[in-house]
């Protein structure tokens, strides 16, 4: 095998002014080249490899963005989720934002209720905290979640404009409360290449029911996370590797509905 092809590759790049794209373009042909090595990697197969990549990028639009999905799928996403968070076993851990955020939903008041669909009826509350225990006044914070069919707002014309998402604000105890329901699981979406590639090597499209929360508030670093619960049968096999043991809650049972506490601790900027 040729080692000094993958040389002169490498140092084609020798006068490329900036330092970063250099450094990022020699890795990313090393890992090319050893990887088409390993697997001894056919004419046909390389071939289907560009056909699977151009369906890939058809696929995407202003909406839908396959390349992300098959990011999410093959656990890139949460491998640069976990490169870029500032490590600091004190604070909440991150979780992956998704497609389904939505900027422009109204705030609603402490302990408002999001829900405009059936389901078992849940209260979520709890503190938002810095790494130090001081409580953080005035977080923004976002939720967003699924109706029991499976379906986020923005992907069911049946549901009511913003059902299943909030906005809150943090109080002077730097606690946030809210009524909704129990999340539920569901597919990721499955009518394009990603779908096939889950079909071809027997994977699920399923993400356990979760939760979304995105805080931000003046002086942390903003915090994506969200909350799977405990009980789902997919918990220990997301489609796209979100879940952390630090994020799985209990739903408990309270007055015919559940109830969920759970506090968030954010790292200051000056920290950073
Ligand atoms: C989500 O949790 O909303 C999500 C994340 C990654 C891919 C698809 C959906
Ligand atoms: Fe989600």
């Amino acid at each position: 095998m040729n080692e000094s092809l993958t040389q002169s590759v490498t140092e084609s790049f020798g006068d490329c002014a900036d330092a970063r794209t250099k450094d990022v373009l020699t890795a990313l042909v090393r890992h090319l080249h050893a990887f088409a090595r390993e697997v001894n990697l056919t004419h046909d197969e390389w071939r289907r490899g560009i056909e699977f990549l151009t369906a890939t990028g058809k696929k995407c639009d202003g909406i839908r963005q396959e390349f992300i999905l098959l990011s999410d799928t093959l656990g890139l996403s949460i491998v640069l989720d976990d490169i870029n968070r500032h490590h600091d076993d004190a604070a909440t851990e991150s979780s992956l934002l998704g497609p389904f955020w939505r900027d422009g939903v109204r705030e609603s008041a402490f302990g408002a209720n999001i829900a405009q669909s059936d389901g078992e009826p849940t209260f979520f509350h709890g503190v938002v905290r810095g790494v130090n225990g001081e409580a953080v006044e005035g977080a923004l914070i976002e939720v967003w979640q699924t109706a029991p069919n499976g379906m986020y707002e923005g992907q069911d014309p049946e549901q009511p404009e913003g059902n299943l998402r909030g906005r809150f604000r943090t109080n002077a105890r730097g606690a946030y409360a809210f009524h909704s329901i129990k999340p539920t699981s569901y597919p990721i979406p499955t009518d394009g290449p990603v779908g096939q590639m889950l079909v071809a090597t027997g994977r699920h499209p399923m993400r356990p029911a979760h939760i979304h929360f995105r805080i931000d508030a003046s002086g942390y670093d903003p915090l994506t996370t969200a909350l799977y619960s405990a009980d789902d049968p997919y918990v220990k096999s997301d489609a796209v590797f979100g879940v952390k043991p630090s994020l799985v809650i209990d739903y408990v049972p309270k007055d015919g509905g559940f109830e969920v506490a759970r506090d968030f601790t954010l790292i200051a900027k000056e920290r950073m």
